[in-house]
């Protein structure tokens, strides 16, 4: 079963690998996600678990991120990227997707990428997001969804609770009927990722 605690530690044990293994494999989606998102000048971006920071390098440099992961070991990563690659200032913290320590209506631009099949409860994470986003905020996440494909629908129903009892990722993830219950707006989905096995869901928030 996929817990807070199994979660956070697995990548604090791995976050120093985490590159190597995961920056080639999931190495496409992260720049067409900010491309996407297209934050306006001055805007302050909420990145929801930015893990060891892959995406800080992308932003433009006139905008602000605020980005948060649950596990100390990625965010120490995260802050060297901040340092070193990173164009625009970068502000990092601990905290958790599924409960944000944010006010209601706090954010214009959110990203999240690779991170709600790892959240133990991505409705709770999905919620959050829209809880703290204002009306007309565009949120661009990257995820892997519900395959439409029966051969790929019987392919996860097998591994799906393999990999959750393993304490891994889900792989059941109706995401964009989740965002259409919350009322998103102009969702667009594309494929990304090594063997196209992510697609890049942006949307905007219902005013
Ligand atoms: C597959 S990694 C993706 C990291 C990064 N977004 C990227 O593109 O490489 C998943 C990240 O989600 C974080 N995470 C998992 N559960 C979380 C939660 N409940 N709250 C915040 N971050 C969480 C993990 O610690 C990890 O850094």
């Amino acid at each position: 079963m996929i817990t807070s605690q199994s979660i956070k530690q697995t990548y604090d044990r791995f976050s120093s690998l985490y590159d190597l293994v995961f920056k080639p494999w999931l190495g496409f989606g992260r720049n067409r996600a900010v491309e996407l998102l297209s934050p306006s000048p001055g805007a302050r971006v909420l990145e929801i678990g930015v893990g060891t920071g892959l995406s800080l390098e992308h932003y433009p440099p006139d905008v602000e991120v605020l980005g948060f992961d649950y596990s100390f070991g990625m965010l120490k990563e995260s802050q060297a990227k901040a340092k070193e690659q990173s164009h625009c200032p970068v502000n990092l913290m601990q905290m958790d997707a599924q409960s944000m320590a944010f006010a209601d209506n706090s954010f214009d631009y959110l990203m999240s990428a690779y991170v709600l099949t790892v959240v133990p409860d991505p409705r709770k994470a999905v919620s959050e997001m829209f809880r703290v986003a204002r009306p007309g905020a565009k949120v661009v996440i990257i995820n892997y969804i519900c395959s439409k494909n029966k051969l790929m629908g019987i392919i996860e129903d097998i591994f799906h609770p393999v990999f959750a009892r393993l304490g891994l990722f889900t792989l059941k993830h109706d995401l964009p009927g989740l965002l259409k219950q919350h009322g998103a707006k102009d969702i667009r989905i594309e494929p990304t990722s090594f063997l196209r096995l992510h697609h890049i869901v942006s949307f905007t928030v219902p005013a």
